[in-house]
């Protein structure tokens, strides 16, 4: 990385310098691409701009696809474990630049620094998993019908895979996705999030120092464009996804009408935390507060429903207001800070139409901080996007889109249920929605029901509906997904299996009473 260094509050960090623009990772070289347009990477918390970018068109797309084809048949070749030898360079890397890492993620996309170290930890996590699975069974070794015959289901890459990662785990998310399907033996070409180019140019020069072969791993900057361009394009098996879902779907269908390829789309949720009537109170306040506040609310796997039982709704409601009105808004960069910044302007505006919405359609409000008072904001900051947490109540009305529709941000719905937890189970599974959720009680009758009928592919007990761990699969059912293109499940979409079946007998004997006969008239 060149460019100098940054004056920041205490700290001095490193940053590229903005004079030159970054350029895309291609076949090997750093390119300037066909376009001349450009794009700023900005901090969410100031508003300045961190470097510049050259925007990828779809000739520049094309260029990488080539590449990747071209590299395709070599990288495929090694094995596994000589493929996972340039992704262990990397997790010591990234283990050694943590520090520098956490701060650039949190400096990119506005997390505060906690959870910018996390992004960094999540990624070599990861990575450690993909190339540590390249030593791992790889397939099944099948019992044949008859005993000559040794049957195996194998696996073999699928060649060409395009990734599509969001901004809000700039560094992990990435690696879910290119880890494993690079050590699988397939050829990437990779679009990161607009909002996050300087973290995808880092994950590139580590690439690059790696010394993995050219166009084995490429990226392209830019914007939905360049996306797209990747996903209508022929030579690609895969799409992986990560991000909104009116995007994905879109993926989703695209793909959905071509034969032999697929998309795995991980697309966000309106997930809920249920606290039943045997909840303890504790558990529950700090699970809902880490639910719907971490990452300022803007995680796929964030909590905008809290639906507590009329037991113990008036004293939980208490004690969640109470917190949310002193919640730590500040500079992200500082340890006692508990929400940073919304990634940007557009996502304050659609956080306040939400807000908006939400008493238009009744709400009681609890907690408005979602324009804070200039005390509030730290000082440097007055550009960066900040708001605070905002929580309403309301009566439950299964279709009012206030407690249908993801925010991605502090807005939180307090839903009162009586009766049993079958009450609670039905709102609970009446979004379309179905990623993340959380049950807090201390009746294990309660909590096996929710493991099995809660509609979501990542369900938690006692505790916050955030924080999987990558060797878990990663992903959502109905809208929320339809695959996993992340954690371990990644495999999945990044390789095809093989049913191989070897005789060792001279006779050719068949399955199923099969008769192996030759009948001729002679
Ligand atoms: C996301 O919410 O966009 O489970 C990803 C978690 C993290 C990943 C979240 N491991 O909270």
């Amino acid at each position: 990385m060149d460019g100098g260094t940054y004056w920041w509050g205490t700290r001095t960090v490193p940053i590229m310098s903005t004079d030159d623009s970054r350029r895309h990772y291609i076949d090997g070289e750093w390119t300037t691409g066909t376009g001349d347009e450009t794009f700023t990477s900005q901090n969410p918390a100031t508003g300045e701009a961190l470097a510049s970018f050259h925007r990828g068109t779809e000739d520049d797309v094309d260029h990488a696809l080539a590449a990747a084809e071209d590299a395709y048949d070599e990288w495929r070749s090694l094995s596994h474990i000589d493929r996972a030898e340039y992704l262990w360079d990397i997790y010591h890397e990234l283990r050694d630049r943590h520090e520098e890492l956490g701060e650039i993620v949190t400096m990119e996309c506005g997390k505060e620094i906690s959870e910018g170290l996390a992004d960094v930890t999540e990624s070599w996590h990861m990575v450690e998993w993909a190339a540590g699975n390249a030593r791992h069974p790889h397939g099944d070794v099948v019992p044949s019908e008859i005993a000559s015959k040794d049957a195996y289901m194998r696996r073999k890459p699928k060649g060409v895979v395009g990734c599509i990662t969001p901004w809000n785990f700039p560094v992990a998310i990435p690696f879910w996705h290119l880890a494993v399907t690079l050590v699988e033996g397939n050829t990437v070409v990779w679009k990161p999030a607009e909002q996050t180019p300087w973290c995808a140019h880092i994950i590139a020069e580590m690439f690059e120092d790696s010394g993995i072969p050219d166009g084995v791993f490429n990226l392209v900057q830019g914007y939905g464009d360049a996306g797209n361009a990747i996903v209508e394009d022929d030579r690609v098996e895969t799409v992986l996804f990560t991000g909104s879902a009116e995007v994905g779907h879109k993926i989703a269908s695209k793909v959905g009408g071509e034969p032999g390829k697929i998309a795995a789309c991980e697309m966000g949720g309106k997930n809920a935390v249920v606290v039943t009537d045997e909840a303890d109170l504790d558990v529950a306040v700090h699970s809902a507060v880490m639910s719907s506040f971490k990452t300022t609310g803007q995680r796929c796997v964030s909590s905008e429903r809290l639906i507590v039982h009329e037991d113990l709704y008036d004293e939980f409601k208490e004690r969640f207001v109470d917190i949310a009105e002193d919640i730590a808004v500040g500079d992200p960069l500082e340890e006692d800070t508990f929400m940073g910044p919304l990634i940007e302007e557009d996502q304050v505006e659609k956080f306040k139409r939400y807000n908006d919405l939400a008493r238009e359609e009744g709400a009681n409000v609890l907690v408005d901080r979602a324009d804070l008072g200039a005390e509030e904001i730290p000082d440097g900051h007055e550009e960066g996007h900040w708001v605070g947490p905002f929580v309403y109540e309301v009566d439950y009305d299964e279709d009012l889109r206030c407690i249908n529709e993801e925010v991605f941000g502090p807005h939180v719905a307090l839903l009162e249920y009586s009766g049993d937890f079958d009450e609670a189970l039905e709102m609970h599974n009446s979004v379309d929605y179905g990623l993340a959720g959380a049950i807090i009680s201390e009746d294990y009758r309660q909590i096996n029901q929710f493991r099995d009928e809660a509609e979501i592919g990542l369900a938690y007990g006692n505790l916050p509906c955030i924080g999987a761990e990558v060797h878990l699969p990663f992903g959502g059912v109905k809208k929320s997904g339809n695959g996993l293109p992340s954690g371990r499940e990644v495999i999945e979409a990044v390789t095809e299996r093989t049913a191989w079946t070897l005789n060792n007998s001279k006779d050719i004997e068949m399955a199923q009473g099969l008769s192996a006969d030759i009948i001729t008239d002679e």
